[in-house]
């Protein structure tokens, strides 16, 4: 008689476990998402992501010195100006405070680290949209691409390796893959938030970076809709076509469908952001006793990177590396 099918006996050990498993999870997959803020003189906690402040240029520089000792390969900063206004100057300032604390890091730590920018408006307007806004209240595409390109260089002239374009604008990797050449930047690559939807999981990071958009507004007029799958395909095509180095899905688990997809359709590298709300929906369940946080971390990081993904943009990053 054929006998019963046996799974169950690859899994009786550690051991055997470790010797079947499909995924792998190393430090080497984690770029670390850090918020550096203008005028304060010591970190300064957020309450909605618990472990998570907003760094001192100093701090930030000793953040990214124990991040390299535990193998992470990369970090992405997000800037917290001390002034705000309508067209965001602070992105483009070279005396902005992503831009000095870019070269602080360059100074300090050379090639040894990826440095990546968001490129965005949001933390620098005073209205908090990703754009320029018309009197109407909409927010200008074409417009908003130029800005975009001063942003870019203003990074590049900092010294980053990768600027993570992230305002969801139809043609924003175009625009800003321009202006990078012109300005003899070709080795400045770009990581695009490709397929960004207009999430409810932001809202940690909005209190990470101080935005509140005006008149209780949102950014569905830009970032996609969570019931259209094709359209993220249509977005990641339209920037690999106008360059893109590097492709990225975010949320990560809630989106881990467009992620397979993305993979099976592209071979460049894929990135997905594990974002604030995921980071602190399991924080928050572990506070109360009702999860294992690290068990769930893992598994969630296991699974984005099961899907497809290459990297993962995660505030887990340093506690994962520390335990891998
Ligand atoms: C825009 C930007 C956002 C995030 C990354 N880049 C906020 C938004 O789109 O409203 C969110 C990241 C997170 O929630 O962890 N600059």
């Amino acid at each position: 008689m054929f006998p019963q099918r046996r799974l169950r006996r690859l899994r009786r050990t550690p051991a055997l476990r470790r010797m079947v498993a499909e995924t792998v999870l190393t430090p080497d997959d984690l770029i670390a998402p850090l918020f550096v803020r203008e005028g304060i003189d010591r970190p300064v906690p957020i309450e909605s992501l618990p472990g998570v402040v907003q760094h001192t240029r100093a701090s930030l520089v000793a953040e990214v010195a124990e991040l390299i000792d535990l193998g992470i390969p990369g970090v992405i900063l997000f800037g917290v100006p001390e002034h705000k206004d309508a067209e965001g100057s602070g992105a483009s300032d070279p005396d902005g405070i992503v831009q000095v604390a870019l070269k602080d890091l360059r100074d300090r730590f050379g090639d040894d680290v990826v440095l990546i920018a968001d490129l965005c408006l949001d933390e620098y307007t005073d209205h908090g949209h990703c754009g320029l806004v018309t009197p109407t209240g909409a927010v200008d595409n074409d417009a908003t691409l130029d800005r975009y390109a001063e942003v870019a260089v203003a990074q590049a002239e900092a010294g980053v390796d990768v600027v993570a374009p992230s305002g969801m604008m139809d043609g924003q990797v175009a625009a800003i893959r321009d202006a990078l050449d012109e300005d003899e930047f070709g080795d400045v690559a770009i990581l695009a938030y490709a397929a960004k939807y207009a999430s409810g999981l932001y809202g940690p990071f909005r209190e990470a970076v101080d935005v509140e958009i005006a008149d209780g507004g949102d950014r569905r007029a830009y970032q996609q809709d969570p019931r259209n799958a094709r359209e993220g395909l249509e977005e990641v095509r339209l920037d690999v076509a106008e360059g893109a180095d590097i492709l990225m899905v975010k949320p990560a688990v809630t989106y881990l469908d467009v992620i397979a997809r993305v993979r099976a359709e592209h071979d460049l590298p894929l990135a997905a952001y594990h974002v604030s709300g995921e980071y602190s929906m399991i924080k928050a369940a572990a506070e109360k006793g009702w999860i294992d946080g690290d068990q769930v971390a893992l598994e969630q990081l296991i699974a984005v990177k099961r899907a497809g993904a290459d990297l993962i943009l995660t505030y887990f990053a340093k506690d994962v590396a520390a335990g891998l």
